[in-house]
């Protein structure tokens, strides 16, 4: 197995490789033709120092693994002690750790130099950056993610846990479980890391007693049964004292399993890696003469002999493998996270960022994902924006559609939230203006996961995992019991996606639901909003009840039913003109939750937005504008709201104005703020 310098993944890790802990991340440079020329492709540019092809280790199996805890809990001390107990270190490294500890007037070495190095951790006590570590046992070779675990760093975390196997989870035994604890648990589940280790670090601090570690054992397990963890084990250690990391201690004897390297070295991987399905998404057309062509990459999951039928994606077109070379050698197989040159049987056309399949096994295709994403840098989430999506060697541009929620990474709660700010966590719906050929991560860690880079400055913004294709609107919709449709009819969409017209208009598309008694200003306010929201350069539709009673819903009358098919009508209405990208604004009594619930239901999350118009019974019995009120009074009028029919208030609007209270221009900007708080519009 090679090293995978090729994939968006790693050159996001690799990105942050650097001694500094500015949010810079992947620049496309890194994937740039230069970065993908035949020296770079070969086998030494490919592979880490420690693991050229001369190396006695180089075809033993490899564990990558990932270990994340608070500060202080003795991350750097256990990478040390591996090191130096499973004589990983060299001698000269060994003697300046010697001299840096006695120059210190420590009593014993302070392993975690050998991992601090150069490092700010010196400065600030903490551990800034992912940095990668390299070492082998005779049964195994290792590459350690090295992540932080101060609080803002989540970042580190996701760029470095993202191609692990394994993450141990440090937990001062003093401490107990703390909210990182869990965080870092929280993280490993996300990313599908299939095995957990916790290791209750400083045993000796609380004298071996098995007591605390039991109890750490308890509760850590009882939060995990929240997560997907496959595989969770606890072993107890002194990092500093050596106990049970790569020699078992003589003062835990109550502990009777492996050692925590004992476990490194036999723990199952190759169950997590997937085999079946064939993904090879080209990095490079080399093409040295007319006579030959190659593409060069690295395959993403499966495997792929030669004679095997393929097709490329996205043109579709079938062929078979010829030959398949791994550096200069040819092979008959060659598997997930080999990087190789394919050649094949016909001459068709085939580019960088497209992706060779195997016929009868094909990837999903969507331009709609529902997908994680956790914000990696400063500037937050703008839903406003564009962003470059990066999906193994293929680019595409992309919109944050919709953000279904945020999670909060201590209690696993979801948030409703409108940005997403530096190591957030959120759900959302991505739309790309080309389709990706994709797997879901859970089936696919290479070709499920993503990077979304800011077009402006090439900084990398967030890293994501698709969950599954989004379903439509229409989709979802239609599965609503008491939609109602004609026989024989199918929905006819546009070529021109809601995206698209949101992208040229400069705002989100929403339905602005006004609700309130006759008279309590709906239209007055929404009158006034439209007009601010067309100098504005939006785009936008207004739909008044007393209006839609011309016509389209002249047909009926005040009962509780007729209101009930007047709403209904409206909101379908109201439907299409968000699906054509406006601000649809809509004033009505729709005196019944019910039938605002309803049309709710027609939309995505997030996009109704109830105003609530609240003004007192009195108040609007005495402006009285149409004179309806008299009439009601004088009972000239049945049913009418707020005198003989009810009018049902909204429990949890998301915008409420009080029109006996606020002026309209308050109100006005009011609703603006609230717009652009909620992504849907740049304003201010
Ligand atoms: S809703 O209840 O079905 O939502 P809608 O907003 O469309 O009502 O229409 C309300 C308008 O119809 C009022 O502003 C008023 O001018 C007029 N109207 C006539 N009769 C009634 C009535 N019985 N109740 C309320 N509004 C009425």
């Amino acid at each position: 197995m090679l090293h995978d310098k090729l994939t968006p993944k790693t050159a996001l890790a690799a990105s942050t490789q650097s001694q500094t802990s500015s949010a810079e991340t992947l620049s496309p440079e890194a994937l740039s033709p230069e970065a993908l020329s035949p020296e770079a492709l070969s086998p030494e540019a490919l592979s880490p120092e420690v693991m050229n092809s001369s190396d006695p280790y180089y075809s033993m199996d490899l564990l990558r693994f990932t270990t994340a805890g608070s500060v202080d809990d003795g991350k750097s001390t256990l990478i040390g002690r591996l090191l130096y107990d499973s004589k990983a270190i060299f001698e000269d490294q060994m003697e300046a750790m010697e001299r840096a500890s006695r120059n210190r007037g420590d009593t014993y070495v302070d392993l975690a130099l050998l991992t601090d190095g150069l490092r700010a951790e010196r400065e600030q006590g903490i551990t800034i950056d992912v940095a990668y570590r390299y070492f082998a046992t005779p049964k195994r070779k290792f590459i350690i993610a090295d992540t932080p675990g101060h609080i803002q760093y989540t970042r580190n975390m996701v760029t470095g846990a993202s191609t692990a196997e394994l993450a141990i989870i440090l937990i001062d035994a003093r401490k107990g479980v703390v909210t990182q604890s869990k965080r870092h648990g929280f993280i490993a589940s996300l990313l599908e890391i299939p095995h957990i280790l916790v290791a209750v670090n400083k045993m000796d601090l609380v004298d071996y007693d098995e007591e605390v570690y039991r109890r750490i054992v308890t509760e850590y397990s009882e939060f995990a049964t929240k997560l997907s963890i496959q595989d969770l084990t606890f072993i107890p250690i002194s990092a500093l004292q050596g106990d049970n990391v790569v020699n078992k201690s003589d003062k835990t004897s109550w502990y009777d399993g492996p050692t925590l390297l004992h476990h490194l070295e036999n723990v199952n991987v190759g169950a997590s890696r997937n085999l079946v399905d064939f993904r090879f998404p080209v990095q490079m057309v080399v093409r040295p003469h007319q006579d030959f062509r190659g593409f060069a990459g690295q395959i993403a999951s499966g495997t792929i002999s030669p004679g095997e039928e393929i097709v490329v994606l996205p043109s579709g077109t079938a062929s078979r493998v010829r030959a398949v070379h791994a550096f200069t050698e040819e092979v008959q197989e060659a598997v997930e996270g080999d990087s190789v040159m394919i050649t094949l049987e016909d001459e068709i056309d085939v580019s960088r960022g497209d992706m060779i399949v195997r016929k009868n096994n094909l990837p999903q295709v969507s331009n709609q994902l529902e997908c994680t994403i956790c914000w990696v840098t400063e500037e937050p989430l703008n839903l406003q924006s564009t962003y470059i999506l990066q999906h193994n060697s293929h680019q595409v541009r992309a919109f944050v559609a919709d953000l279904n929620y945020r999670i909060d990474v201590n209690t696993l709660h979801r948030e409703s939230a409108h940005t997403l700010q530096l190591n957030e966590i959120g759900r959302v719906k991505i739309t790309t203006t080309q389709p990706l050929f994709f797997d879901p991560y859970r089936l696919n860690r290479n070709t499920g996961s993503f990077i979304l880079i800011d077009s402006y400055t090439n900084v990398t913004v967030a890293a994501g995992m698709i969950r599954r294709r989004a379903s439509t609107l229409e989709e979802v919709i239609s599965t609503q019991p008491d939609r109602q449709k004609s026989a024989n009819v199918v929905w006819e969409s546009t070529e021109i996606s809601r995206e698209m017209r949101e992208s040229r208009n400069g705002h989100r598309a929403a339905v602005l639901w006004f609700t309130g008694l006759s008279g309590s200003g709906k239209s007055t306010v929404a009158r006034r909003l439209e007009r601010r929201l067309f100098e504005h350069g939006c785009q936008t539709t207004y739909l008044d009840g007393d209006n839609v009673r011309h016509g389209l819903n002249g047909d009926l009358g005040f009962s509780p039913a007729d209101r009930k098919e007047n709403i209904r009508r409206v909101a379908e209405v109201a439907r299409l003109a968000f699906d054509h990208g406006t601000l649809t604004i809509c004033t009505f009594i729709s005196p019944y939750r019910a039938d605002r619930e309803s049309a709710r239901a027609l939309l995505p999350e997030g996009r109704f937005i109830e105003v609530y118009v609240k003004c007192d019974l009195e108040v609007v019995k005495r402006r009285d504008p149409k004179g309806l009120y008299a009439k009601a009074l004088a009972g000239e009028i049945p049913e009418f709201t707020g005198i003989s029919s009810p009018y049902e208030e909204p429990t949890d609007p998301e915008i409420l104005v009080e029109t006996d209270v606020q002026s309209v221009d308050d109100i006005v900007e009011q609703i603006m703020d609230e717009l652009t708080r909620r992504g849907l519009l740049n304003y201010q």
